[in-house]
């Protein structure tokens, strides 16, 4: 090796055992990481750098999927969608073309991780295709309450016990959140499990 490849893995090191307790680094100054999605921060804690099986349902370009795979130990993080204008509301606003692009970006951008597998498919045809238990689901997909319910309940069996389901959107004011609210309660409620709520987010702890 020479100094530059050195000088190179030992700040590769350095950096794995900073996150390894909870701390990344820009140039020289330390911070505490902090995800700005506060279901998986508390997922982070509750889990430190322990290797982990997750889902996202609702990849869209991958950011939430890079900062999983940036701040947890991932075994195997399985990335859910369908990319197709036709299921989102987003949708309209864009051609199948755009949805097309976004999708062949995600697949160049994780093909060289051999820890994600991407699931071209509608959620709930997608599950059927995850055959391990998983230690969290992040759901982010429709957002609209018909689809959450039937996500929930498809997913949740697949979460270990003391493992965490969750997800994105329940802001006050949009309307689409109030589904995600609805779908959340009715499932806590009728399987006596308790609701955190730290907007945006939402999650459920697996007894
Ligand atoms: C809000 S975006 C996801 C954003 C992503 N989680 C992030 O934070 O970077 C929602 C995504 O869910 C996908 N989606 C919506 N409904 C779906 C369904 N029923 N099955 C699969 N994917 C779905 C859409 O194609 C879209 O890419």
């Amino acid at each position: 090796m020479n100094k530059k490849e050195i000088y190179f893995s030992l700040v590769g090191s350095l950096d794995r055992t900073l996150n390894f307790f909870g701390f990344k680094r820009t140039g020289k100054k330390l911070s505490k990481i902090y995800l700005d999605r506060p279901s998986l921060q508390f997922c982070r804690e509750r889990w430190g750098y322990k290797e982990l099986v997750g889902v996202e349902v609702g990849v869209w370009k991958g950011k939430n999927a890079k900062n999983i795979l940036s701040h947890f130990n991932m075994r195997k993080l399985y990335l859910i969608d369908y990319w197709d204008r036709s299921i989102t509301n987003e949708g309209k606003k864009r051609t199948q073309d755009e949805f097309n692009k976004i999708k062949e970006y995600v697949y160049n951008y994780f093909s060289v991780n051999k820890k994600v597998q991407i699931i071209n498919k509608l959620s709930l045809d997608a599950v059927k295709d995850i055959e391990e238990e998983v230690d969290f689901v992040y759901i982010d997909s429709s957002h609209d309450y018909e689809t959450t319910i039937k996500e929930i309940k498809a997913y949740y069996p697949l979460i270990v016990h003391g493992g965490v389901l969750c997800g994105h959107d329940v802001k006050n004011l949009p309307i689409k959140s109030r589904g995600v609210l609805k779908a959340v309660y009715e499932f806590a409620n009728e399987n006596n499990l308790i609701v955190f709520i730290d907007q945006p987010d939402w999650w459920i702890i697996k007894p």
